[in-house]
């Protein structure tokens, strides 16, 4: 009886061999890979992050010639920020730019950094809210970053002045990484193959502590910079190649009507140093009057509605915008400033006029020229640089 069963098992063995002969055998592509790759010689990135000290700020008198021409009123200053933290060795920022794409700093080990810090989207993620390890969503809108050494002010309230201090917390965030302490964190890693080498090089022992793990992470942040979008190219060039609705544009976003220059400031269209005369104490947060009654306060100490001054480079690829992610388009943010400005009692002084939140009254042509300004500020080289790119994708 044994053997007829046997008979049975084979034949249908054979069966589905031969039916399987014709299919495609099946291959298992996998879109990561379980090691880093990285290239033989490191990627100089002490010198990508040294440029934002060359990035050069429109000469005002040029831009006044430009809004004479289009008769849009004066134009107001421009204030600079200062770098703040430097890249001191490839091989540092390199294990840094692992560990921002390694989902292995989660609880999960599948959220990294990078899964809400999109290379292709200036690092924001495209969503309102952030999703977590757990599927639990931020509060707040994921921020985009490029030439974080140029500034002092983190986090949408500004919590935190350093690149170095801010690390542990997406990691210990109870949505973000779940990550219960750092210590443990720093015991996981030692056993993952590649990182005691990946320590060695960058700091010539294999030990590893918080604060080279800190230090690693937030030196690779301070080389993402990004430093050649039209903008910049047209400004080695007087703006030559320039379209007359960008020159408006631009001419509209430093004049007193329209005031954006005025916060969005510098070489990064961000806060002004947090830290300047003029701006201390508001560490580079103010309140635009998005709303009257703030469902999120932003910062915690008594200034109830003010959020960080962002930046505006790459702001073409970072919608949703705010910290709660409520404009789905540059448009609908411009047409919040030109008409829908609230009368907070914290509103900036800026925006306000006798005691009333002011109007722009920006015609729609004056909108698509802001708009068409916003758009030279797109750098397709930054978000193409390998340098800053997922080491495990293949
Ligand atoms: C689950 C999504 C998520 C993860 C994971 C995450 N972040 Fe963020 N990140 C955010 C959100 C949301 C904000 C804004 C939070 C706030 O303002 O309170 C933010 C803000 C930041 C900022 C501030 C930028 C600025 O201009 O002020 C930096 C820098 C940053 N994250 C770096 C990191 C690093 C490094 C990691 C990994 C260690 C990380 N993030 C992991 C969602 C995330
Ligand atoms: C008084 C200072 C101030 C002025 C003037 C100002 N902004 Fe802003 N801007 C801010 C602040 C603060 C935020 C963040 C507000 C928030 O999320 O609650 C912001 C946010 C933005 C955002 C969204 C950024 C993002 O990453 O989500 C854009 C775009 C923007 N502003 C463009 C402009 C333009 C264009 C003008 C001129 C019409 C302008 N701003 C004038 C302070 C200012």
């Amino acid at each position: 009886m044994k053997s007829i069963y046997w008979t049975i098992l084979v034949g249908i063995i054979s069966l589905f061999l031969l039916a399987s002969c014709d299919r495609e055998p099946t291959v298992f592509v996998s879109e990561h890979s379980a090691v880093p790759l990285l290239p033989a010689q490191a990627y100089d990135y002490v010198s990508t992050s040294k440029v934002v000290n060359d990035i050069s700020m429109p000469d005002m008198d040029l831009v006044n010639s430009f809004s004479t021409q289009f008769a849009v009123g004066t134009v107001g200053t421009n204030i600079g920020q200062s770098i703040t933290q430097e890249v001191t060795n490839n091989d540092i920022a390199t294990l840094g730019r692992v560990l921002f794409y390694d989902g292995k700093l989660s609880k999960n080990n599948a959220t990294a950094c990078a899964s809400c810090h999109i290379q292709s989207k200036a690092f924001s993620d495209g969503d309102e809210f952030s999703t977590g390890f757990g599927g639990e969503r931020t509060t707040r809108n994921s921020l985009s970053f490029q030439n974080l050494a140029l500034g002092n002010n983190f986090f949408w309230d500004s919590r935190q002045r350093t690149l170095q201090d801010l690390i542990g917390e997406p990691i210990t965030n109870h949505i973000e990484m779940g990550i219960e302490d750092l210590p443990e964190l720093m015991n996981k890693l030692r056993n993952v193959s590649y990182y005691p080498e990946l320590f060695k090089k960058a700091f010539g022992t294999e030990t590893i502590t918080e604060q080279q793990f800190s230090q690693a992470i937030s030196e690779f942040l301070a080389s993402i910079t990004s430093t050649n979008s039209t903008y910049d190219r047209a400004l080695q060039n007087d703006f030559e190649e320039f379209s007359s609705l960008e020159k408006l544009g631009m001419a509209i976003f430093y004049s007193d009507k329209a005031l954006c220059g005025s916060c969005h400031t510098g070489a990064n269209f961000a806060a002004p140093d947090a830290v300047d005369q003029y701006y201390n104490p508001s560490r580079g947060t103010t309140n635009i009057g998005l709303d009257l009654d703030y469902a999120d306060e932003g910062r915690e100490d008594g200034f109830g509605g003010e959020f960080k001054i962002p930046s505006l480079r790459n702001i073409t690829l970072t919608a949703p915008y705010m910290h709660d992610g409520r404009y789905e388009t540059l448009r609908e943010v411009l047409e919040f400033y030109n008409t829908g400005i609230q009368a907070h009692p914290n509103l900036d002084f800026k925006l306000q006029q006798d005691g009333h939140p002011i109007k722009m009254n920006l015609s729609s042509l004056e909108l698509d020229a802001l708009e068409a300004f916003l758009h030279t500020l797109t750098d397709e080289d930054f978000i193409t640089n390998p340098a800053f790119s997922n080491p495990f994708e293949i």
